[in-house]
């Protein structure tokens, strides 16, 4: 089991209301294009994420069933919406709704695409005890908070 100490995870980096974060994937979920709220967000240069698996923005939080839904809603053809925690560089996190789909050329799929946006405290709280909960049930590893 991964311990993580839970004092580096509590700096939360707001999402801008008039903001979006935007990023494409190859097919394999390589990261092939970031917009600059992307990079301020997350805390990365656009050249440390171009080539990277996704899942380098991934928040020990989340659980992997959400992760599991998103890549059958998209392999399927359609649209998956959901709400992320993400990891920042310096270990903070963000929370985003995220609407992840297809880019198709002449019809053809050739990427994924993720338009971001912020969510209420509320709805934060809500799944932040729903991933909680799911981690729980599913024997994830459980954050362990560790008092200096
Ligand atoms: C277009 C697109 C955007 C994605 N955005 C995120 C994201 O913001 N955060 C995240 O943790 N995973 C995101 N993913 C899912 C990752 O590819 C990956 O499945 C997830 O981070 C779990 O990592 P793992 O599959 O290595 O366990 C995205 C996938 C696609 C196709």
């Amino acid at each position: 089991m991964i311990e993580y100490n839970e004092s580096e995870f509590l700096v939360e980096t707001e999402v801008p209301q008039d903001e979006l974060i935007i990023s494409r994937t190859d097919l394999s979920g390589n990261i092939t294009y970031t917009n600059e709220t992307f990079c301020d967000i997350s805390g990365y240069h656009e050249e440390e994420l171009l080539g990277r698996a996704h899942s380098i923005v991934r928040h020990p939080d989340m659980p992997s069933a959400a992760f599991e839904d998103l890549w059958s809603t998209i392999k399927a053809g359609k649209q998956w919406i959901g709400i992320v925690k993400n990891l920042r560089k310096d270990k903070g996190f963000y929370w985003v709704e995220a609407i992840v789909s297809g880019v198709y050329k002449k019809g053809e799929l050739v990427e994924y695409k993720s338009l971001r946006t912020p969510i209420s405290y509320e709805t934060k709280l809500k799944y932040q005890r729903l991933y909680d909960k799911m981690r729980a049930e599913n024997n994830e590893r459980i954050r362990k908070v560790i008092y200096e």
